[in-house]
């Protein structure tokens, strides 16, 4: 190849590498046309390979140029890897765009269940009083539902409670516990008297669910065990609770109840807060039945080793669906179960 020649070639190789290096359209392509354009196998690798077959003075004119061409491509090729690299740069942060300015999507606020609502007021205001709050577990052992609270396998007491048994391999008795008394048992087992606690939770028994019965249902749970406690301390607590849930005019009446852990047992009513005690459709006869309660049968104490004859204490029962219904005017016991949304939120009150 004469220096004419390869001096044309040259001149060809710029312009058509230029075009090839500009024209590419992504990162890959501009890879490519470096590499079809500068390559060792391109024409313009060859022709400076050529360089070295060509006499001393062309090969120093021909070589000047072909270092200028390789430097405008190589600047080609740069120019282009940048403006590439910018297009990038740009639609990646098009397609991250985060438009500030747009109003957020606040998070719904919960409210409290009803259920919950009544528990935290019955609980406050024995809490004012002193006492302090317990837990048992929600599946129980027939002992603490049954035999501690004096109801042995045979009692007929257990007929109307029995609830669903639970099958755990190694267990042999457990239940879904029908009541919170269960509790009294595990707190007396747990600490020396004196005891005054409430528990608060959840019950179940083989009920047919109607307006005002559900086969899972609430309960307050309360005992005080001390040295010379009353059947009067008993009515003093409770008429104290009565008056703060349903207001200072209230008036309570007890009335003999029976429940295998207490003796005497009784019923506490509070005379009706809608028509004060003259009869209405809450109430029926103006008295509104609150609570089981009683004197801690002396069996229970011994079952849970307290000596019987130096403590005596009180216990009452208090239904937290029973107490819902009533301070928020609900008509149906279902109504708290159903998980209704638009029902629930109307309390609105939030944790
Ligand atoms: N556990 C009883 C019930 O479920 C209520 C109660 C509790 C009665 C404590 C007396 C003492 O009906």
């Amino acid at each position: 190849m004469d220096r004419a020649e390869a001096l044309r070639a040259l001149e060809e190789e710029r312009e058509r590498g230029v075009a090839a290096l500009a024209g590419a359209a992504d990162l890959e392509s501009l890879e490519a046309a470096r590499t079809a354009v500068m390559g060792r196998k391109s024409r313009f690798g060859e022709l400076q390979r050529s360089l070295g077959s060509m006499a001393e003075e062309d090969r120093r004119s021909v070589g000047a140029v072909a270092n200028e061409v390789r430097e405008v491509l190589q600047a080609a090729a740069a120019e282009r890897l940048s403006a590439l690299r910018a297009v990038a740069e740009e639609a990646l942060l098009a397609a991250d765009h985060l438009d500030l300015s747009l109003p957020g999507h606040r998070p719904r606020r919960g409210s409290l269940h009803p259920i919950t609502l009544a528990e935290y007021e019955i609980v406050d205001i024995f809490t004012s009083l002193g006492f302090r709050v317990a837990e048992g577990p929600e599946i129980e052992d027939d002992w603490h539902n049954f035999q501690a609270l004096n109801i042995p396998p045979d009692h007929p007491a257990r007929t109307m409670k029995d609830s669903l048994y639970v099958d755990v391999p190694g267990h042999p008795e457990l239940l879904l516990r029908t009541e919170t008394s269960a509790v009294q048992i595990r707190t007396m087992q747990s600490q020396p008297p004196p005891v005054y606690v409430v528990a608060p939770g959840r019950v179940y028994r083989r009920e047919t669910p109607d307006p005002t019965h559900s086969p899972v249902f609430h309960q307050v749970e309360g005992l005080a065990v001390d040295e010379g406690i009353t059947f009067g301390d008993m009515k003093g607590v409770l008429e104290t609770v009565a008056k703060a849930l349903f207001g200072e005019e209230r008036r309570v009446r007890l009335g003999p109840a029976y429940f295998p852990f207490v003796e005497p047992g009784a019923e506490l009513g509070v005379s009706c807060f809608a028509c004060d005690g003259a009869g209405c459709r809450i109430c029926g006869d103006g008295w509104i039945e609150l609570l089981g309660c009683g004197m801690v049968h002396p069996t229970v104490l011994e079952n849970c080793g307290y000596d019987s004859e130096r403590y005596t204490g009180f216990a009452f029962g208090i239904g937290s669906d029973r107490v819902a219904l009533l301070r928020y005017g609900i008509p149906d016991i279902r109504m708290l179960f159903d998980g209704d949304v638009r029902f629930l939120s109307q309390w609105g009150a939030t944790p």
